[in-house]
């Protein structure tokens, strides 16, 4: 059975990471078993670092604050993933702009909280609530030098009716964001062939 290894980066709850682990973390699909090889946080207080010790993964803190340059903390960030061995990277609320020198050398999916490519950018969930369209919903893709512009892999949508609050708004962006990242990445590491 191949092991395919990934890495998770999260900054915040770690809501994703946690679904991430759950469904994912060292089990075993028709053509391959997860192995979730590190888990990399920018923010030494994201309530997430205890939902990855709780799997049993301690998560390596790259405080991002420490760093003269964006592209510096790529640098290292690339480092560690790169020697993790992880073959896909997830970012599951990781909350920083990435430089081409990531791009460049890590193959990494994204989640985003809208139907891309509306509502780029960090408020994403804000403005897809307050726009007059119709249906809202989130996005799978991978990551490349445009912020929230790389390729879709997957999307999940919902019908925005008038009488939804904000609250009921965002738990349903949520719950939707917890079955379609790990099932996305299931679908692109369960393959028999997988580059
Ligand atoms: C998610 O809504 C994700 O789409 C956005 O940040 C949020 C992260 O939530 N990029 P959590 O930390 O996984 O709970």
């Amino acid at each position: 059975m191949v092991i395919r290894k990934i890495a998770i980066l999260f900054s915040g709850t770690g809501s994703n990471l946690e679904k991430l682990l759950e469904t994912l973390h060292r089990k075993t699909f028709e053509h391959c078993t997860i192995d979730v090889v590190c888990t990399i946080c920018n923010r030494p207080n994201a309530q997430g670092i205890e939902k990855s010790r709780s799997f049993g993964i301690e998560p390596i803190i790259i405080d991002h604050t420490l760093f003269e340059s964006r592209e510096a903390f790529d640098k290292i960030l690339v480092k560690t993933i790169l020697q993790s061995g992880a073959e896909l990277t997830v970012l599951a609320g990781f909350m920083r702009f990435l430089t081409p020198y990531f791009t460049q050398h890590i193959k990494a999916i994204n989640l985003h909280p809208s139907l891309l490519p509306l509502f780029k950018g960090s408020n994403a969930i804000k403005e897809s609530y307050d726009s007059t369209l119709k249906v809202a919903g989130i996005s799978v893709h991978y990551v490349s030098e445009e912020l929230d512009g790389g390729e879709i892999i997957a999307q999940r949508s919902f019908e925005k009716t008038s009488s939804m609050s904000f609250e009921e708004f965002e738990a349903k962006i949520h719950a939707l964001e917890h079955t379609l990242l790990p099932e996305t990445v299931i679908n692109l590491l369960n393959r028999r062939e997988y580059e």
